[in-house]
């Protein structure tokens, strides 16, 4: 592999395209494009936009959360100073139930906003308040009183009743090849455990929020943060049953989203319904304790891994069996079955997965849903049985890495996850790592090592673009797609730059509104493989338009015609290839941990991770993407939880101050490198895209590396100081 040296700046049009190896020590990338605009504050998010004549909704919440509503008092809010108008189940304002298919017009929660007088989990939305500033409808919203016939709610895993999981994107929630009963009859080594995860919400750094304007009783303009506005535009116009075309979505940037953000959820939609009736502009922005209930989060689970493994290490069976919930409102499941066969070879494999319905939210996306706490299990697993055949975990992962996807019975495209590992090793200086537990002290501190495989799958959609050309000497890329943080403004930029043979400043990028060409989604960590290649195949032809090679040559001509622009509408989509290859990336994490075991406190000292992830378009932000992750998949590991109280079934985590993540002081310094080998059977560009693999793997490096410092098998997330006493 070749090690990429010496500084690139972040002006022109270098770029490190074919490096086959990044570090962020090298500094490659370029800085982010909308930089400036966030730091200055001129960035505009979703409740920023300023609307002439805007008023303010708070929603009011249930604070029981399994019964009937026997009455609902809305006299002392209609009456308080300033309220406009207060809607409930008994003038909702009226809302059509939409197609709520994923690729067309999806709603996270099926049940529509107050729909009728039951609660099915504490902190349901069960009115709105309107005044004419946030402070009059949140004051108004508290004097809303409602009484109750209350049931007794299941907000316990342990208390709830699980079935078989519905089939979810078409796939059947399980899985089997060969016979596990009798390959883990022939296993030589073999183990079984249980791993849980907690409940897990999200926490973006911007709230959930929303602005609705009506240009008139049939033109709706939406300002919400959205990681998919022409999914969003569809699904707002079959819920007031509008044409597509009378709806926008307006999305410039998006304040962290991880999968929380990508359709309408309650109070979206109530906002636009009540926006319509009053013929306001109506702004609605959830508080942090509205959000733990009503924006989505990642279900708890329970795992129940076997392995069998020969003498020398070789897998000869697994058994996955997950259990995970939904709420009563819609059908979630976290999908952890889906990295069973993926990452390791076995001729004999057995997965399936349960799921119980309780009185809670309804659980959603999360940065790498189901392949998460998947990889948090098979990855703990994998350590168990390392320790038990005496083998070292990494030749372990290397002995059983396999060439196909198990499940789709495709080879693996431009897989380099060997790479990874041998190249996180020595990064690491795994070699000098003690093969006893307790071995490692520093400081009156047990140390230990551990390490993890990371895997996410590789996806793509279709994608329009359009570049215009000016006279003026500037380059313009517009598309619909979405940067909700990641760096997506910056490679388009750059991908332009370097086709177009421009200096990146040059190049003017609008994305994140459904009036510009249909740039697809952004999630399942699919938009840079979706955007680049049709970003390439758009400077191409415009190029080819102006009968030019470069754009400064385009711009010549434009001064010499008198003409203002040359402008070009170009797509990409995935043809065939998906019926040869699977497409995957891969990585290994490695980590330190030093325990002080007297108070149970922990720190994470050390971080290496290494990441296939095809082509890198821009090191910078790539590792960004990478570090981001290993924080949260950190915060999983030690810190995050929410549990319900039994009681009264709200969440006993509210805000950001009760809902422990990590903060600077408890993350380490992240290496991340990148094994840059371009996926060009996946597309073009060789790209596959960087925004969930890092999480995968990184809570069982952690358990891992704990197990090697203190020979305790923490098998439970988050592993808190009590864990550790
Ligand atoms: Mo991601 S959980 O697909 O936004």
């Amino acid at each position: 592999m070749n090690q990429l040296t010496g500084g690139h700046g972040d002006t022109g049009t270098r770029r490190a395209f074919y490096q086959k190896q990044l570090t962020e020590s090298d500094v490659t990338g370029i800085n982010r494009k909308d930089g400036r605009a966030k730091l200055t504050g001129t960035a505009t998010y979703a409740a920023e936009h300023q609307i002439p004549g805007l008023v303010h909704g708070y929603v009011v919440a249930a604070n029981i959360a399994h019964g009937q509503m026997t009455s609902i008092d809305t006299q002392g809010a209609a009456t308080a100073p300033g309220v406009i108008a207060v809607f409930t189940h008994k003038n909702a304002p009226p809302v059509s139930k939409p197609t709520n298919d994923f690729m067309t017009s999806k709603i996270y929660e099926a049940r529509l906003p107050l729909s009728d007088d039951q609660i099915y989990y504490a902190g349901q939305i069960i009115g709105l308040v309107v005044a004419d500033t946030f402070e009059r409808a949140r004051h108004a919203a508290h004097l809303v009183k409602v009484e109750y016939v209350t049931q007794e709610p299941i907000v316990e895993a342990s208390k709830a009743t699980f079935h078989e999981a519905p089939p979810m994107f078409g796939k059947e929630m399980k899985f089997e090849k060969g016979n596990f009963a009798t390959g883990i009859a022939d296993a030589v080594a073999q183990m079984t455990a249980t791993y849980t995860t907690s409940t897990e919400l999200h926490a973006p750094m911007e709230p959930h929020a929303i602005i609705a304007h009506w240009q008139d009783a049939d033109t709706l303009t939406v300002y919400e943060a959205s990681q998919w506005v022409m999914s969003s535009q569809r699904t707002y116009a079959e819920l007031f049953g509008l044409p597509t075309e009378k709806v926008r979505i307006v999305t410039p940037f998006i304040g962290g989203a991880f999968g929380s953000k990508a359709f309408p959820w309650s109070h979206g939609i109530l906002c636009a319904a009540a926006a319509r009736q009053l013929q306001r502009p109506l702004k609605v922005v959830l508080s942090r304790r509205q959000m733990t209930a009503n924006t989505g989060h990642r279900s708890e689970t329970e795992q129940t891994i076997s392995l069998g493994a020969n003498a020398d290490g070789s897998l000869i069976a697994i058994d996955h069996a997950v259990k995970s919930y939904t709420s009563k409102v819609d059908v979630f499941t976290e999908n952890c079955i889906g990295v069973t066969p993926v990452m390791y070879a076995v001729p004999n494999l057995r997965s399936r997965q349960e799921l119980a319905v309780m009185n809670v939210g309804t659980p959603t996306f999360m940065r790498a849903p189901g392949d998460n706490p998947g990889l948090w299990a098979l990855e703990s697993a994998m350590d168990e049985l390392a320790w038990e055949l005496k083998i070292d975990p990494v030749e372990l992962r290397l002995k059983n890495e396999t060439k196909e996807h198990q499940r789709q019975g495709l080879p693996f495209s431009a897989k380099h996850f060997a790479e990874c590992l041998q190249l996180g090793a020595e990064q690491f200086g795994w070699q000098d790592r003690p093969k006893q537990v307790r071995s490692l002290t520093h400081d009156g501190k047990l140390i230990g090592w551990g390490m993890a495989a990371s895997t996410y799958p590789a996806l793509r959609s279709a994608a329009t673009v359009t570049v215009r050309l000016l006279a003026d000497g500037t380059a313009h890329i517009l598309t619909s797609g979405n940067d909700m943080g990641t760096g997506a403004y910056t490679i388009v930029a750059g991908t332009a730059a370097e086709v177009l043979g421009l200096p990146i400043e040059q190049v003017q990028v609008e994305m994140g509104d459904s009036l510009l060409p249909n740039g697809g989604m952004a999630g399942g960590s699919q938009m840079t493989a979706t955007l680049v290649p049709a970003v390439m195949t758009a400077c191409e032809e415009v190029l080819k338009t102006a009968k030019a090679t470069t754009a400064p040559e385009a711009f010549a001509t434009l001064r010499q015609s008198g003409e203002s622009v040359f402008e070009v509408t170009a797509s990409s989509a995935p043809g065939e290839e998906g019926k040869k290859w699977a497409f995957q990336s891969w990585g290994a994490h490695f980590c330190e941990v030093s325990v002080d075991e007297e108070i149970g406190r922990l720190r994470v000292s050390r971080w290496v991770s290494v990441m296939n992830i095809g082509r890198v378009m821009n090191a910078k932000t790539a590792a960004s993407q990478i570090r981001g992750a290993v924080i949260m998949g950190i915060g999983q590991a030690l810190m995050e939880a929410c549990h319900f109280d039994p009681n009264i079934g709200y969440p006993v985590v509210y805000d950001l101050a009760t809902y422990h993540y990590p903060s600077h002081a408890d993350i380490p310094r992240i290496q991340v490198t990148f094994v840059a080998e371009p996926d060009f059977n996946f597309n073009p560009a060789g790209v596959r895209g960087v925004g969930e693999i890092g999480i995968t793997g990184v809570s069982a490096a952690i358990a891992n590396a704990i197990y090697h410092a203190t020979g305790k098998r923490i098998r439970d997330l988050p592993i808190t100081p009590d864990k550790l006493l």
